[in-house]
């Protein structure tokens, strides 16, 4: 399992020993999550702190916008070297258009649901994407309740990804531990985003490598 932790729950006082400490582990990504307090009702940090972030960090980053309009901000998160790009199927009503401009930008395109969007909604856009992120949360907060429902989501991606021949990995985000991530793991997913779980761990280090096993 590839693992994603996300630097929301880190110590937003002194970021430098939780990026330390997610290059010293088997982390494959850092994720970052980006709020605008329009499309989620938080706001957490934008482009002067992952400036900031990207250069300590040596995982790669997977950037995921919860804003209206991510597309104004594609050469921004190019800009940061970013290497997936995750804007919400909810704020692109134009979708198509949005993945195929971030693919012009050299970054991979992750398309991102909320609870209540049905996977369906994606029919028609998986062949083109790399990557489809699954809330199991509402988007805005971190340490929430995993939702339940998720994993027949992940079950129902895999299945439309395997009979399309979609190349998209799949990467689920919200409440993630070592309970819900193996639920999800033997649904099919591929990535799991996970911050209290980890940055709330007595040693994060082991929580990730907990769930880069499952
Ligand atoms: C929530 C964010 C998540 C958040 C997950 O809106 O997208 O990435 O950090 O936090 P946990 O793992 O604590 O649910
Ligand atoms: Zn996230």
């Amino acid at each position: 399992m590839k693992v994603s932790p996300s630097l929301l729950s880190g110590n937003f006082a002194d970021l430098r020993p939780d990026l330390e400490m997610i290059n010293r582990s088997e982390a494959d990504y850092l994720h970052l999550d980006v709020m605008d307090g329009v499309f989620v009702p938080n706001i957490s940090f934008g482009f002067p702190v992952m400036k900031s972030v990207a250069k300590v960090c040596r995982k790669p980053l997977d950037v995921h916008l919860m804003i209206v309009e991510p597309d104004k901000w594609i050469s921004q998160v190019r800009d940061l070297g970013a290497e997936i790009m995750n804007v919400h199927q909810e704020a692109c009503p134009h979708l198509h258009s949005v993945v195929q401009r971030i693919h012009r930008a050299e970054m991979k395109a992750g398309v991102t649901i909320n609870p209540a969007t049905p996977v369906s909604t994606l029919v028609d856009i998986i062949e083109d994407v790399d990557l489809v992120l699954i809330m199991s949360v509402n988007p805005g907060f971190g340490g929430q309740p995993f939702i339940a429902h998720s994993v027949k989501k992940v079950q129902e991606l895999r299945r439309l990804i395997d009979e399309t021949g979609s190349k998209a990995v799949i990467e689920v985000d919200g409440g993630v531990n070592a309970e819900t991530g193996k639920l999800l793991a033997e649904a099919g997913a591929d990535i799991l985003v996970a911050g209290s779980y980890v940055f709330g761990a007595p040693d994060p280090e082991e929580a990730i490598r907990t769930l880069a096993r499952l």
